[in-house]
């Protein structure tokens, strides 16, 4: 797992309020395709870690322990991941390979429980957070999509933990989007707290660049109160049965204030072939190991 400053840990131990997060990691993955059409996209590998990895040291990193993941058919790499591999610590143990064995033990810390729930039929992302309901109970908790990779110092999920402390509501990560983008989005309109929050007023699903109300995008990260299992519950169903997770949202705000985050760091969109080459080439160039020798190699290729 990832080590942050001591101060840094101490804030977040003093403000820890959310201590569940959803993975909904039952899409098709049809972006990705062929590579997708025997794994879970959550399981690509940026570097060395797949994504999901990343997403659960971050919330780990936000002071969550307990990890929910949506899952649906061939997805069972997923919980071997996050499982004990008995016979590989003991083969390496044997083999005095120390820092190997580290590295595969640290995947689940003890203090972590992972818990994972069916989502029978991809019907959506809304439909997919509705399925942790039982779960999650009744407090906040947080949603992350592995296949957005955060890059943020403090982690953006722990950047948002802090705002829930701070206005005890909804908190959606959003960046900027060019307008041609829009239709790839959730897009939020508000009035201006800050900075970094907005006080939405409307939320709006992959609108076309017209209809968009503003270029304030909702990147995959949610933090989340309870009362949105019932607006997401009584939404009628979209094309193909599907149900989203913004119009649950949107439903929200109608009983609940929502605030958008301005999130401080980078985002890979890895659920597009173009982002996770892009992922995978800047992270490499940041790996403290291979970096450097990375870099070489860059500088060699004939551009
Ligand atoms: P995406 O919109 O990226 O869909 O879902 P997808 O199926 O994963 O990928 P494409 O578009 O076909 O390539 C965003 C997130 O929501 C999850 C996905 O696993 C992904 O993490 N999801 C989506 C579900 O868990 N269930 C669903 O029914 C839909």
């Amino acid at each position: 797992m990832t080590k942050w400053p001591q101060g840094f840990q101490l804030i977040l131990s003093s403000r820890m309020h959310v201590k569940k997060a959803i993975f909904p990691v039952a899409g098709l993955g049809t972006r990705f395709l062929p590579a997708t059409k025997a794994q879970p996209k959550e399981m690509l590998p940026v570097v060395d870690k797949p994504l999901i990895q990343y997403a659960v040291e971050e919330a780990y990193a936000a002071g969550v322990r307990e990890m929910i993941f949506v899952t649906g058919r061939h997805k069972r790499p997923i919980e071997d991941h996050f499982d004990m591999t008995f016979e590989l610590e003991v083969a390496l143990e044997q083999a005095g390979k120390q820092e190997l064995l580290d590295v595969v033990r640290s995947v689940k810390p003890d203090d972590m429980e992972c818990v994972y729930v069916r989502q029978a039929q991809a019907l959506g992302l809304g439909h997919a957070v509705l399925c942790g309901q039982r779960l999650i109970g009744n407090e906040p908790f947080a949603v992350l999509l592995a296949d957005d990779l955060m890059v943020g110092t403090p982690p953006v999920l722990a950047q948002m933990v802090e705002q829930y402390g701070e206005w005890r509501a909804s908190i959606l990560a959003v960046q900027e989007v060019p307008p041609e983008q829009t239709r790839r989005y959730g897009i939020v309109a508000g009035t201006p707290v800050n900075d970094r929050v907005v006080d939405i007023t409307r939320i709006v699903g992959k609108p076309a660049p017209e209809d968009a109300p503003s270029r304030l995008g909702v990147a995959g990260r949610y933090i989340l109160t309870p009362g949105v299992f019932h607006e997401i519950a009584t939404q009628p169903r979209g094309v193909g049965g599907e149900i989203q997770l913004t119009d649950g949202i949107a439903a929200l705000l109608r009983r609940e204030k929502v605030f958008a985050y301005r999130y401080e760091g980078k985002r890979y969109d890895c659920g597009s072939k173009e982002g996770f080459l892009q992922a995978n080439v800047e992270l490499a160039l940041q790996h403290p190991v291979l970096g450097a020798d990375f870099r070489q190699f860059l500088r060699g290729l004939e551009l």
